[in-house]
Parts: C-alpha cells; structure tokens; sequence
C-alpha cells in the first residue's frame, strides 16, 4: 500500500512511519514546524510541506500514487490554541485541503489523529464514544470540527475514516525522542529528575480516588502505533478510543517513576486545579472489538522507555 502521513516526522507520526516502511511504501508531508527531519526513516520519502499550502499539496498528490492516508499533523498545544485561533485555525483549513485532494485523486481512506479533549470535563469516570463531546479548548473544539468534516466526505464522497481518540500518549517508540513540550506529567516528572525544576506539585489530594490525586489513562506510543497499522487494513467508518481503560493516580505514577529510574525526587502537594476532574478513562471496548487491538505495555514500560530517551 502507499501510505501518505501527515506529520509524519513528529512524536506519534515518526513512529508510526517506522514501523509502516516495514511493509508499505511511504510518503511523508510536514511542514516541520514542530517535527525532525532526521526522526523521518530514510525509506520514506519526506517533504516538507504545510498543508494550508493547497498547490504545493497538489503536487505531493500529482507526483504520487497514493492508497490511504494517517493524518497526524496538527497544530496540539491545549494553551497555545486558547491564545492564537488564527495559528490553530491551520489544523482545520489544511485538513479541508486534504480533504479536496483525496476528493480530486480518488484516495477513499484516512485515519484521523483525535483526542480525548473533544470529550471535554465529561460526568463520568469511563468515557465511550457516545459519551457528550463538549470541548473546553479551541485545540479540542479543531478536532472535534475535523471529525464531522469527515463524517461529511464520507456521506457526500465515499471517503472512509476513522478517527482514533487518544488518551494521554507516553513513552518512546525507540528514537530515543519524546516531545519535550508535552504538557502531559511525563516530562514534568522527567524535567523534576534532571533538574531543571526543583519539584513535582500534585494538584489536589482530596479527590473521590483510590488515594485522593487524580486518574489518568496512559497509553504507550507503541500501541498507539499499533492500532494505526490495524486501523489501516480496518473496514470500518466512525470514531474509535485509543486508551488502556486502566488508570494511574499522580501517587501512583510518582512512585513507579521512583522505582523504575531509582531516582528521588521532591514531590509537593498543593491543591486541586479548577477544571480537573478526578478521573479520566478511556473505554477500549470499541478498539479491542473493531480493531482487534489490545494495549500490550504498561505504565512501567512508559517510564522505562521515557527516562532512557532523555538520557540517549
Ligand atoms: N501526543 C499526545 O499526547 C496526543 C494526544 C491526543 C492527540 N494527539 C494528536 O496526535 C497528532 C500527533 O501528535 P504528536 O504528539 O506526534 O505531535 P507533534 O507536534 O510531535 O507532531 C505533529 C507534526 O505535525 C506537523 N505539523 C503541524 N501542523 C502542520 C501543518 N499545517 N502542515 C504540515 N505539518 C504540520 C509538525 O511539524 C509535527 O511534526 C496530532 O494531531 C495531535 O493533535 C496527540
């Protein structure tokens, strides 16, 4: 298959790129505002493109065959996006003009990075796919847009999509790269080890948890990768949840971190942030069924993956 992805030379994409030129031929598109050149595996062919640039798009689509696309670019800074619309306006516009390429050259499959922020501050613990999208973010509010833009080709082109809602993505794919500006507790608990901050604060300690601090669902890059490479030989159109159903509280997380890296390191308690829930897990039911994909490392392997990256 030929596979277009987007974004590919990022955190999740390149990792995803290596693992599909393994039995796909690969073309890449980024316009490498965020992502590496040299994270890009050398057997794909990467170009260096914005995909708000319509001609300069057309002609990655001119110059090549293409089967199916992953698309991962995007603008994803939850903060970022509620100070510059204008910048994060670009994951919506360059999506479109995908869209209209893969109209204009006849590609009927796209796999679509989406998030758990469509989602926003849900009333419940484990969230599924039906569960209310109420996005708290313009970074959210893109994605969720990008989602019925999909759900529209499919309906007026016959595109087929699907779009996969990740949880918090951790760990490293084995390019000794993790996205240093996560705002995800991986690197903050990581920046606290090297140094460069003096302490971890944990925001609140009185939430209706195991242990009173806050319940994340983590997902290792390389089972997101994983269902990637499922999702591309998948008949199905709609959306599916990519988490592993299983929570870590921030305690829980610390003392891992600790253990694994067997490194100390000064943890503070303050109180809670407003807009944080207690808990948030994703419902894999659909992923596992659909997908026939199963998350297979845990929060452990994230660590150990994570700590030996910073220090390569
Ligand atoms: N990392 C996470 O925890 C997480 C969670 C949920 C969803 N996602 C989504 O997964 C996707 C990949 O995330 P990531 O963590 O690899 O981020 P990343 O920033 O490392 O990768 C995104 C890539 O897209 C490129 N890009 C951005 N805008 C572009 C444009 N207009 N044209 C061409 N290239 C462009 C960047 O240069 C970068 O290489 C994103 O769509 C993100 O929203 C990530």
């Amino acid at each position: 298959m030929n596979v277009l992805v987007t974004g590919g030379a990022g955190f999740i994409g390149s990792a995803c790129v290596r693992e599909l030129v393994k039995s796909h031929s690969v073309i890449v598109v980024d316009n490498l505002s965020k992502g590496r050149k040299e994270l890009v595996d050398s057997k794909a062919k990467l170009y260096e493109v914005d995909l708000t640039n319509q001609s300069a798009l057309e002609s990655v689509f001119a110059e090549n065959k293409i089967d199916a696309i992953i698309h991962f670019a995007a603008y994803k800074a939850v903060d970022e996006s509620m100070e510059d619309a204008v910048k994060y306006s670009d994951n919506v516009n360059g999506t479109i003009n995908l869209l209209n390429a893969m109209v204009k050259h006849n590609v009927k499959q796209i796999i679509f990075s989406s998030t758990a922020a469509v989602y926003g501050m849900p009333d419940k613990d484990v969230i599924d796919e039906d569960t209310e999208t109420k996005p708290m973010s313009f970074y959210g509010f893109t994605k969720l847009n990008i989602e019925q833009l999909l759900k529209w080709y499919h309906e007026i082109h016959n595109i087929n999509y699907i779009a996969l809602r990740y949880f918090n993505v951790a760990g490293d794919a084995g390019l000794h790269y993790v996205d240093p500006a996560a705002k995800n507790i991986f690197p903050i608990i990581m920046e606290v080890i090297e140094g460069k901050r003096d302490k971890l604060t944990v925001f609140g300690t009185d939430y209706p948890t195991r242990d009173g601090t806050a319940i994340r669902d983590y997902i290792d890059v390389n089972d997101l990768v994983d269902a990637h490479i499922l999702a591309l030989t998948t008949k199905y159109v709609g959306i599916i949840n990519l988490g592993t159903g299983e929570g870590y509280s921030v305690k829980e997380l610390v003392v891992a971190f600790k253990e694994v890296t067997g490194k100390e390191f000064i943890v503070e308690y303050g109180d809670r942030r407003p807009g944080d829930p207690a808990t948030v897990l994703a419902s894999n039911t659909r992923a596992k069924e659909i997908l026939n994909w199963a998350p297979k490392r845990d929060v452990k392997e994230m660590i150990k993956s994570t700590y030996e990256a910073y220090n390569s």
